[in-house]
């Protein structure tokens, strides 16, 4: 006869829209296998706790008219508490490890299907001695897509929904009062998110970490551009050497200085929330049922990913190994990884063929 599985789902590091989507499809398709689907709360110090924070899903648990909402309903964790994160910096992961591997003997779950970025799984990785004989299953979120092996990551595509939303309010706004709008993108060291609002928006400049950009020809862009308003978007990791504060200031004030009328804007968290859509519910849908079939499989120590049109499973180490950041030769001090944006991206090129100023390198 065919064992009931008991599997564990959890949701790690920053939040982003579409996980209640992986949470809920998850839970609907292992019960359809004849699973148990049991929620560890607040990632991993949800198993740094005696009994173990967890509690079983059903469907009544997180509804599908649920799914669509941002946040994680199983919570990312909290600032404060044992975590794998904490512990590497209080020094305490032999404690968090052995609170762990108690938990998971208490749960006794056959697999585990973690939901994060790469802090999250790089970890997971570097401590596969602690889950041992755990399936351990990952599923790859972040809104700054700076992910290896993977063209798309759950939360990107709302996020650069929500980041346009933002800016086409602002956009009304700046052409009844002729001035531009710096708005600040997140990102962390990529530009994903930046390039891909900007070219949505019709930004008038994209300024993103990857690619080299002249201060001073931003600024002639604008003063020539066709329109007294408009947008410019600047990833929150752009440097500006001799120039401190947040990185939409540092532009701002460039701008103003050279007599263009200016504000900043910043729609920080906003980035990360907002109704899932569509095609991050799609991704999500395609990643639980991958995770599954990996479960199904007894594969282990996997990433599931997109490639192209085809979702399959990576290995973590691989994952690990592709996604080491190393020192961009081109920009000092900036940390690169092969999933940041390449000078090859088509995008790049229509950007700079709808006018928008994107940097210098070409
Ligand atoms: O990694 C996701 C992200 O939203 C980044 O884009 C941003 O820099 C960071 O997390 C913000 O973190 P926090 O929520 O801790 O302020």
């Amino acid at each position: 006869m065919k064992k009931t599985k008991k599997i564990g789902i959890m949701t790690t590091g920053g939040d982003c829209s579409g996980l209640n989507t992986v949470i809920q499809r998850v839970a609907y398709g292992a019960r359809l296998r004849g699973w148990e689907t049991w929620g560890i709360l607040d990632g991993t110090d949800g198993l740094s706790v005696t009994p173990p924070a967890a509690i079983k899903i059903d469907d009544l648990t997180l509804p599908i008219e649920n799914a669509r909402l941002a946040g994680s309903f199983l919570h990312n964790g909290r600032a404060h508490a044992l975590n794998f994160e904490t512990a590497v910096h209080r020094g305490k992961v032999d404690l968090f490890n052995k609170r762990l591997r108690e938990s998971l003997d208490q749960l006794k779950l056959d697999a585990l299907i973690l939901i994060g970025g790469n802090g999250s799984l790089s970890l997971a990785w570097s401590n596969r001695k602690t889950y041992r004989d755990l399936q351990l299953v990952c599923i790859p979120k972040t809104i700054d897509m700076d992910m290896p092996l993977t063209d798309r990551t759950i939360g990107f595509d709302t996020a650069v929904q929500q980041l346009t939303s933002f800016c086409d309010q602002l956009m009304l706004t700046a052409r009844s009062h002729h001035r531009w709008f710096v708005v600040q993108a997140m990102g962390r060291d990529c530009g994903h998110l930046a390039l891909n609002a900007g070219v949505a928006v019709g930004a008038r400049a994209i300024l993103i970490p990857e690619i080299k950009f002249d201060i001073n020809a931003l600024v002639n862009h604008i003063k020539n551009a066709p329109t007294d308003y408009g947008v410019i978007i600047v990833s929150e990791g752009i440097t500006m050497r001799g120039h401190s504060g947040r990185p939409a200031d540092m532009v701002l004030r460039k701008l103003t200085a050279a007599g263009l009328i200016a504000r900043a804007a910043f729609p920080e968290h906003t980035q990360r929330a907002g109704d899932t859509i569509a095609s991050d519910r799609i991704l999500a849908a395609r990643f639980a049922d991958c995770a599954l079939n990996a479960i199904e499989n007894n594969e282990t120590y996997v990433m599931t990913a997109l490639d192209g049109d085809n979702v399959h499973t990576v290995t973590l180490a691989d994952f690990v190994s592709a996604g080491e950041e190393m020192h961009d030769p081109k920009i000092p001090d900036l940390m690169t990884s092969n999933a940041y944006v390449s000078p090859d991206e088509p995008l790049l090129n229509v950007a700079r063929d709808m006018g928008i100023y994107i940097g210098e390198q070409k």
